[in-house]
C-alpha cells in the first residue's frame, strides 16, 4: 500500500521536494511508494516550478490535514501562522508531519511535541537546521552515547555570505546586504537573518536535542550582524582572526542549568575549523566525550539541499509505517533519542 503525502507549500523547498519525489529513479527504492496526494497552495495563480495534477492542488490548506487519506504531513510553507495551527491539527488528525519550519519548532515546540505524543505520532525536522546537512538525525542517533558539551554553528547562509564578501572585498555591511538581496540571498525583510533570530530558532533546536528540555528562542541570546563594520574586520585581518556570526550551546560544567545558549559575532582564529566556512554554506561543530569534535558542513538552504532533508524524512517515517503497525510504532530504533520529551 502507498503512503499518501499531504503538501502544505509549494514554494522553493516545496517545488524542490515534488521534483525530488517525482524523480524517483537511482535513489532509495521505497521512493516509489509515495504518493503525492494533495498539494496546499496560498494562491493557484503563481507560476510553480513542478507539473502536478490540477485537481490534487487546493488553496483550502486545512482540508489536506483534515483528509483521513493522508497519512504524511509535509509543512514546507514556513511562518509561524497557518503553519503551527495546520501542524497542530494534523498532528491531532494522528497523521505524522515533517517539518522544515525552524521558527515554528523553536517557538512552539512544547505545544507541536506534546500534542505529538498524546496523538501517537512523530514531528520530523532534519529540514530545520541547516538545509541539506544531516545534522538532527545524527543529534538524536549517532551522537547520542556521547557527553556534548558545546555545539557551535554557523547556522544562517545569508550572514555569513555578508560576512564573507565582507572581509573578501572591504565592503560595508548595508552595501552587501543590498547585493545579496538583488541575487535572492537575503529576504526582502532581513531582519530575521540579520539580527541573528534565524540562527536563535535553529541553535534553539540544535540545544534542546544536543542536551535535552526544551529550548526555545526566548532563551536564546540573540546579537547579529548589522553592528559589524569593515573597519572591525579588518582590524581582525590584521590579528590573525576572522568574524564570524555563531550561534553556541555550551555546557558550563556539568550541570544542564548551566547551558547559555547564545548566537551573537564572534572573532575566530583563522585556524579554527569553523573559520574557513564561507559564503552560503553552514557548518556545524559538535564537542564531546568521547567523540571530541565532529563537524557537519554543506548548503544550509537551496531547493535541492532542503528537498533531500525533508524527503529522508518522509523516507524514515515510510520505512516504519511499513515496518510497524501503528500500536507498534514505539518506541522507534530510527527515531532513538535521549530526550525523550523532546525528540520522541
Ligand atoms: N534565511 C536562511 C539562511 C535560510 O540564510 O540561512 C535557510 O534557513
Amino acid at each position: 500500500m502507498g503512503v499518501k503525502l499531504g503538501i502544505l507549500g509549494l514554494g522553493t523547498v516545496g517545488a524542490g521536494t515534488v521534483q525530488l519525489l517525482q524523480d524517483a529513479t537511482g535513489r532509495h527504492p521505497l521512493l516509489e511508494e509515495l504518493e503525492i496526494y494533495r498539494v496546499g497552495v496560498r494562491s493557484l495563480d503563481k507560476p510553480r516550478a513542478v507539473e502536478l495534477p490540477a485537481d490534487i492542488i487546493t488553496t483550502d490548506l486545512e482540508s489536506i490535514v483534515n483528509d483521513p487519506a493522508v497519512d504524511i504531513v509535509v509543512e514546507v510553507m514556513g511562518g509561524l501562522e497557518p503553519a503551527r495551527s495546520l501542524i497542530l491539527q494534523a498532528l491531532k488528525n494522528g497523521k505524522h508531519v515533517v517539518t522544515a519550519n525552524k521558527a515554528a519548532i523553536a517557538r512552539f515546540g512544547n505545544e507541536i511535541f506534546t500534542t505529538a505524543n498524546e496523538a501517537g505520532v512523530y514531528v520530523m525536522l532534519e529540514a530545520a537546521v541547516g538545509g541539506g546537512i544531516p545534522v538532527i538525525q545524527p543529534l538524536k542517533q549517532s551522537l547520542s552515547v556521547n557527553r556534548i558539551h558545546t555545539v557551535t554553528g554557523i547556522v544562517n547562509g545569508t550572514t555569513n555570505y555578508i560576512l564573507t564578501r565582507m572581509q573578501q572585498e572591504g565592503s560595508n555591511f548595508e552595501d552587501v546586504l543590498a547585493d545579496a538581496q538583488k541575487l535572492g540571498y537575503a529576504e526582502a525583510d532581513p531582519t530575521a537573518d540579520v539580527d541573528g533570530l534565524d540562527a536563535g530558532d535553529k541553535i534553539a533546536i540544535l540545544a534542546s536535542l544536543a542536551f535535552g528540555g526544551r529550548i526555545h528562542l526566548q532563551d536564546v541570546y540573540c546579537e547579529g550582524i548589522r553592528q559589524v563594520s569593515k573597519t572591525d574586520i579588518a582590524y581582525a585581518e590584521k590579528l590573525g582572526f576572522v568574524i564570524k556570526l555563531l550561534a553556541i550551546a555550551k555546557l558550563h560544567g556539568q550541570d544542564t542549568s548551566k547551558l547559555s545558549v547564545r548566537v551573537h559575532p564572534t572573532l575566530l582564529p583563522k585556524a579554527h575549523p569553523l573559520a574557513s566556512i564561507n559564503g552560503v554554506y553552514n557548518a556545524i561543530l559538535v564537542e564531546g566525550e568521547p567523540i571530541g569534535q565532529v563537524m557537519f558542513f554543506g548548503p544550509g538552504a537551496g531547493a535541492g539541499a532542503t528537498a533531500s532533508a525533508v524527503s529522508s524524512d518522509i523516507l524514515n517515517l515510510t520505512a516504519t509505517l511499513k515496518t510497524k503497525t501503528a500500536s507498534e510504532t514505539k518506541p522507534n530504533p530510527l527515531l532513538a533519542c535521549r530526550h525523550q520529551d523532546y525528540c520522541q
